[in-house]
């Protein structure tokens, strides 16, 4: 299957750390006819709005990486807000994407779907087989309902239109990093840049520092995204996971970044704070044997990030655009 470079393709969620990779990355392939709008222009859990939005621009591709996400923090504080916003959104676009005869859509899920004491690495065929990690709970149910509706609608039209895949912890240019509402790569980037410009003496970070997880650049999901719209996924059995294969204790991610940055000074570890699931490492087999995987390391990322983060500090302003 080949994907024509003025295909209409609409990236739900394109200011975001995600959908700002997929512009990136479309665009460096030479696709011409981005459909993007604001949230401030369309709020997508809004049902009636998102139809006229699919019948006004009629994309013929779509990747859904509009969301509510944040860290542990949001998650324990606004659980209602997280499993109806992103209920509504992922209901609403695949409707309208259905309705309207997108051909293939992306739904993002997350490695917090899968059960908190799950054997390491998950698999996909270990999805609801255990209770997901109490304090991302209400974002995991959403989630998994997110995937079993792209799975439902695939088996009931008799074709592989809705792809749900399932990335481990994003991070890149354009990730969120507020202390209070970002993830764990990105409020340490900041909270080591900060403390290496005031020559703090110690940073004190949440938990043991014990928990393992995985990062997978963003350009990366981004890559992958672009494989799985152009490319025959007849064989591509779903949902399908997509990590770097390797995963990190949080304290070696903190070395690692205070090293980057310049900090000096020493890490102090908060036990009294949660520490969340103890491993996320992804089984990525499903999409390697169908032949793509990550190409960043973590130190080339984090070195990007940096970069990014050192010299980016407002947000770009944009409006619709139906290029
Ligand atoms: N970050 C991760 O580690 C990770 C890992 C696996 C899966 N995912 C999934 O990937 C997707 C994207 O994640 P991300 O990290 O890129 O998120 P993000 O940086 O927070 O971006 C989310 C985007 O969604 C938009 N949005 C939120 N609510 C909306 C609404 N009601 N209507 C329209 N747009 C709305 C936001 O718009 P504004 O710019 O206006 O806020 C933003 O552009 C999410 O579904 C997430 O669950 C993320």
């Amino acid at each position: 299957m080949n994907m024509p470079t003025e295909t209409p393709i609409y990236i739900a969620g394109h200011r975001g750390l995600i959908g700002s990779a997929l512009v990136r990355r479309l665009t460096a392939a030479g696709h011409r006819h981005l459909i993007t709008c604001d949230r401030s222009a369309l709020d997508l859990t809004d049902a009636s709005a998102t139809n006229a939005f699919f019948a006004e621009t009629r994309p013929e591709y779509v990747v859904l990486a509009a969301g509510r996400v944040g860290g542990i923090v949001e998650n324990q504080q606004f659980p209602a807000d997280f499993i109806t916003s992103n209920l509504a959104i992922q209901l609403n676009v695949v409707q309208a994407a259905r309705r309207h005869g997108v051909r293939r859509l992306i739904l993002l899920g997350s490695s917090c779907m899968y059960p908190r004491e799950c054997p390491q690495p998950m698999k996909e065929n270990t999805l609801l087989s255990g209770q997901p990690e109490p304090t991302s709970l209400a974002y995991a149910i959403a989630k998994l309902a997110g995937v079993q509706l792209c799975l439902a609608c695939n088996l009931q039209d008799g074709e592989q239109c809705f792809i749900p895949l399932i990335p481990n912890s994003a991070y890149g240019p354009h990730d969120n990093f507020d202390l209070g509402s970002g993830h764990v790569l990105a409020s340490l980037i900041r909270r080591f840049v900060e403390a290496a410009q005031q020559g703090a003496p110690s940073v004190t970070l949440w938990g043991s520092g014990r928990p393992r997880r995985e990062f997978v650049f963003a350009d990366d999901i981004a890559d992958a995204c672009l494989q799985l719209l152009s490319r025959d996924i007849s064989k591509l059995e779903l949902p399908v996971n997509l990590g770097s294969g390797v995963d990190y204790s949080i304290a070696e991610l903190a070395g690692k970044i205070a090293g980057f940055v310049g900090y000096t000074g020493n890490v102090v570890w908060d036990s009294s704070k949660p520490d969340g699931a103890p491993q996320k490492l992804l089984d990525s087999s499903r999409l390697r044997d169908w032949g793509w995987q990550a190409a960043t390391g973590l130190d080339a990322g984090l070195h990007e990030t940096i970069a990014w983060y050192r010299s980016n500090h407002v947000q770009e302003e944009q409006a619709c655009t139906h290029q």
